[in-house]
Order: C-alpha cells, then sequence, then structure tokens
C-alpha cells in the first residue's frame, strides 16, 4: 500500500532541529551522556512543574517504571490489576515474580470497575494496579477506600494520562506511585522515555537507586536494581518538546470535538461520554462498533479503513488475560471478564495526533459514516 495520502493511527510530536541541534552540540560540550546529567536533571523539574506533582524519577521506558514501582513498595503475592491495558501493565506484574490478578472494567471508562475488585481480594493481595485507559481517570477516590480498608498499595499505570486534571488537579499524584510512558506515539514523547511519580523524598531515593542497578553510592549496591536511565539526547529533546506539548493537545481537542460532534449519533458506534470535570489530553479516540447496529463488524471496518489508507488501531485487542502467558490464571476465564471482552472486540482507536488535516478527519469520518 503506498504511503502516500496514509493517514496514520499516530504521529509523533516532533520538535525542530533549529532547537533541538544548538543543545545537541551542548551535550557533545559537556561529554557528558547519561547517569543524572544536567539535561536529565533540568527535565526532571520542568516536567515536576508543568504536571503539578512533587516527586519524579525518569526512565528509559514507560514499562520499568511500572516493574520498579512494584519492586520499590516491596509488593508480594498477588496484585489485582486491568486485563484491558497494553501488555506491559501486566508484564510488570509478571516480572516481579507475582500474581496478576484480573478484575472486570466499567463500560463507561474502560478503566477497572472498582465494584468488582473487593471479590477478587484474597489474603495473598497486597497491591492494586489500575490504569487510566486512554487517559480516562479511573474512579481514584473508591479504589482508594478499598486499599486504605484492605490496606493494599495502588501504583497507578498512567501511561496514557499525562497531565491529565480532574477538577483542575492533576491526576498523578493519586495512589502510591503513577507511571508515565513518553514512548514516541504518545502525547508527549522522549522518543523512548517513561517516569514515576511518586509522593516523598525518601521513596524517590529508593526509586533513582533502583533505576541505577540499586547502587546507594559508588561501593554501596541496596537493591537488585535495573539500569533503566534516561540519556541526555533523549533529555533535552523532552525539554523541547515540552515547549510545544500545550499546543499538541490543543489540537487533539480540535480533531477529538469533530469526530465526536460527527459521530455521537451514528448508529452501532458508541463514544466514552465526556467528564466535564476532566481535563483530557486527547491521547486516543476510541470507538466501540456494536456489529448489529452498526451493519459491519468491527475487524471488517478496520479492514476497509486500512484498504483506504486509514490506519486505526484495535487498542486494546486481544486482551492481556487471553495471551498464552496469562489464559491459564483462573481470573482470565473470559465468564469473570464479559465487559473487557466486548470492549477488545468492538474497539478502534481512530488516527489522533497534532498533524491531521480538516481533509484527512473528514476522509475517515465519510469512510465510518458511509458504511
Ligand atoms: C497502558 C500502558 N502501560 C505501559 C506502557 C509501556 O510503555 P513503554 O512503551 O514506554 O514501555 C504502555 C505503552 O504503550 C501503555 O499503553
Amino acid at each position: 500500500m503506498s504511503k502516500k495520502n496514509q493517514i496514520t493511527v499516530t504521529s509523533p510530536l516532533l520538535p525542530s532541529l533549529e532547537e533541538f541541534t544548538p543543545m545537541l552540540q551542548d551535550i557533545w560540550d559537556r561529554k557528558w551522556l547519561t547517569n543524572n546529567g544536567f539535561y536529565h536533571q533540568e527535565l526532571e523539574k520542568a516536567l515536576a512543574e508543568y504536571l503539578g506533582v512533587e516527586f519524579i524519577s525518569l526512565f528509559t521506558n514507560g514499562t520499568l517504571p511500572l516493574i520498579t514501582a512494584l519492586q520499590a513498595m516491596r509488593i508480594t503475592g498477588e496484585v489485582i490489576t486491568a486485563p484491558y491495558s497494553f501488555v506491559a501493565t501486566t508484564h510488570s506484574i509478571w516480572w516481579n515474580g507475582l500474581t496478576p490478578v484480573f478484575v472486570d472494567v466499567d463500560p463507561n471508562s474502560g478503566n477497572l470497575d472498582p465494584k468488582k475488585i473487593e471479590e477478587a481480594i484474597t489474603p495473598k493481595t497486597t497491591a492494586i494496579m489500575p490504569v487510566h485507559v486512554y487517559g480516562n481517570p479511573c474512579d481514584i477516590q473508591a479504589i482508594q477506600e478499598i486499599a486504605d480498608r484492605y490496606g493494599l498499595a495502588v501504583i497507578y499505570d498512567a501511561a496514557h494520562a499525562f497531565n491529565v486534571k480532574q477538577n483542575n488537579k492533576t491526576i498523578l499524584d493519586s495512589g502510591d506511585m503513577s507511571t508515565l510512558s513518553f514512548h514516541a506515539t504518545k502525547t508527549y514523547n522522549t522518543i523512548e522515555g517513561g517516569a514515576l511519580i511518586c509522593k516523598d523524598a525518601r521513596t524517590k531515593k529508593r526509586i533513582d537507586y533502583l533505576k541505577n542497578f540499586g547502587f546507594a553510592g559508588e561501593t554501596t549496591v541496596v537493591a537488585p536494581g535495573i539500569n533503566s536511565k534516561m540519556d541526555e539526547v533523549r533529555a533535552a529533546y523532552g525539554l523541547c518538546n515540552l515547549k510545544h506539548i500545550d499546543a499538541a493537545i490543543e489540537a487533539r481537542k480540535k480533531v477529538a470535538i469533530k469526530y465526536r460532534e460527527a459521530l455521537r449519533n451514528a448508529p452501532g458506534i458508541k463514544l466514552f461520554n465526556e467528564n466535564p470535570d476532566v481535563t483530557y489530553n486527547y491521547s486516543y479516540f476510541p470507538i466501540f462498533v456494536n456489529e448489529k447496529e452498526y451493519g459491519t463488524s468491527r475487524d471488517a471496518l478496520y479492514e476497509k479503513m486500512k484498504g483506504h489508507n486509514i490506519l486505526g488501531r484495535r487498542y486494546f485487542y486481544p486482551l492481556i488475560s487471553t495471551f498464552g502467558v496469562y489464559r491459564g490464571l483462573s481470573s482470565s476465564n473470559p465468564a469473570n471478564l464479559p465487559v473487557a471482552t466486548k470492549m477488545a472486540n468492538d474497539v478502534i482507536c481512530l488516527p489522533m495526533h497534532a498533524g491531521l488535516s480538516d481533509n484527512d478527519i473528514e476522509r475517515v469520518l465519510t469512510l465510518i459514516l458511509k458504511k
């Protein structure tokens, strides 16, 4: 298929080379490429301020902060989590030698359904790992009440929730910790990258040791940490992109408004409702195709879009719980996860990025509405 006229599902936010290359020159001059360098420190400070959080540690991607968060909190036994996510969420639990326990999601948000959490708690449960799917905030208060009642840690996978706010307050300081992904496909990117947000200086110190092999000094290793340090080139790139993120989110918002306006009443197409209390980052625009009402299956629509050079993404499909590594778990039984199973079977994320033109949007909408 020719790339000409192709509408991709995402397109990275890139700083201009004019602003990036002087920083590269500076890195070359400094000859300090990684290990908590100047740009690393600057980006941590800048992100803390921008996101309105106090303690943030940069990582080399968005998976290692999940793994490190569980390690930092010494989580053991079973971790309750959502099957409707990117596979890295559950993998982080597996990588710590822990057992993921899947709980179904809420059809109105795609997030862990708090009403179903308690029945999954056993004496081995020590933590809950919810996901703010597509940047939709979880029911933070309900989850916290359960965590407080049972003495559980809460680690949010906030990979999609860069700068999402509720009632004008960041959601990234919820629970005990939150993780971010700065992957190239995310709203804000450092090419590959991520972060772990925590609540106090002592925990940040432990996280910073753990992401540097566990080194707490020249000759002291306090734990079997991993290497997950962000390098200077990507930290500098991240500083550049931070200058453009507000404009990029604004451009995404315009796309979302047009999609929503056109698809709101389309028979057989379901959208999530927007919550007026939430400031979204418009990272994704999922639609859910009801085959009976729409008259075409999700997969047929997905293929048709592809045939017209419009690339959607079945995100998240298949459900994590159906993958070979996890499907033997009793919580993976589809009867335990009816809502998540349906969402995975119905979803297509439409092209969503700051560079979509009115013409692109029109092409996507015409195809979906024409049938
Ligand atoms: C929900 C979720 N968690 C974790 C990750 C992992 O992030 P990364 O790709 O930066 O390792 C992703 C990335 O797509 C994600 O979507």
